[in-house]
């Protein structure tokens, strides 16, 4: 059965990936799920990760969903593969960002790609995973933590997320391609043109995780519904500062964020099929 498509992220910064995906699937529903109240998930461990995980995307599947996109690198890395024989069938997908990030990192390379993300998703290897099945280039990787919440503070047009950007792009060498392996790095895209040279390819993933999903629904009919262009915010943290701060990450205003309430700190499932969205453009 068909429904509007789910994307699940650690907080806000998917927001960043559902503001590509909306504008390439710009009829479809979309309900997004920030497990805001349990962020950061950059620095947890692989079974936390997975726990969590399996909480939200059973979740959206239960708001009427059939394919969900892990919009976050730090799951995708690590839990894709888990979720994926967990959930997936016949009926329900569930879609990652790590394969086409490696499959545009290989298409910008000259043979060195830098990627930043999260201490867990950096830990994982998954991306020189993906790309070393794709080409045998370099991957260097490296965890640059402190840029998730200079973004959170707004700082990013700072002096300290220039000085941190720089430090983080020290760290990964001589490469030819960047690629911003956290959701919230997009919008430090500035603080990164500004330390980069000219012969370096900043890449964000976003559009290519979009474009990826195009291509994807229409090759599975039965999955998506037509939709109206609907977005449900949904967020297990506080739904006032949700709106607030998702608001820069999807460059528009969200329509009233819904409160998942956590009992004992878990997300309790069973709750029913989904309810209208509201359109925001
Ligand atoms: N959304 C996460 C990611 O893309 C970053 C924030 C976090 O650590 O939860 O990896």
């Amino acid at each position: 059965m068909s429904g509007p498509i789910g994307v699940y992220d650690s907080g806000f910064g998917g927001l960043s990936v559902l503001r590509e995906l909306r504008s390439h699937l710009p009829e479809a529903d979309f309900v997004y799920l920030g497990d805001s109240g349990r962020a950061p998930y950059g620095g947890r461990d692989a079974h936390t990760i997975l726990d969590l995980a399996e909480q939200c995307v059973q979740r959206l599947f239960e708001e009427g969903t059939a394919v969900v996109i892990v919009a976050c690198h730090t799951v995708s890395s690590v839990a894709l593969r888990h979720l994926q024989a967990r959930y997936g069938n016949q009926a329900r997908r569930v879609l990652g960002v790590t394969i086409p990030a490696a499959e545009a990192a290989v298409r910008a390379t000259r043979g060195r790609i830098g990627f930043l993300g999260t201490h867990g998703t950096v830990a994982s290897g998954t991306f020189a995973t993906e790309v070393h099945k794709l080409a045998a280039v370099e991957v260097i990787e490296r965890a640059a933590p402190l840029l998730a919440p200079i973004v959170e503070e707004g700082w990013e047009t700072s002096d300290v997320a220039s000085a941190a950007v720089a430090r983080y792009l020290h760290l990964l060498g001589d490469v030819d391609t960047v690629v911003l392996g956290c959701t919230h790095y997009p919008l430090l895209r500035r603080a990164f043109e500004g330390a980069l040279g000219p012969d370096v390819t900043l890449l964000d993933p976003a559009p290519y995780v979009a474009a990826r999903l195009v291509d994807w629904v229409q090759r599975h009919p039965g999955f998506v519904d037509t939709g109206s262009g609907t977005l449900r915010a949904l967020t297990t943290g506080d739904p006032a500062r949700f709106a607030e701060l998702g608001a820069r990450f999807l460059a528009a205003p969200l329509p009233k964020v819904e409160c998942l309430h956590l009992h004992d700190g878990r997300l309790v499932s069973g709750r029913g099929g989904a309810t209208a969205g509201q359109v925001v453009r």
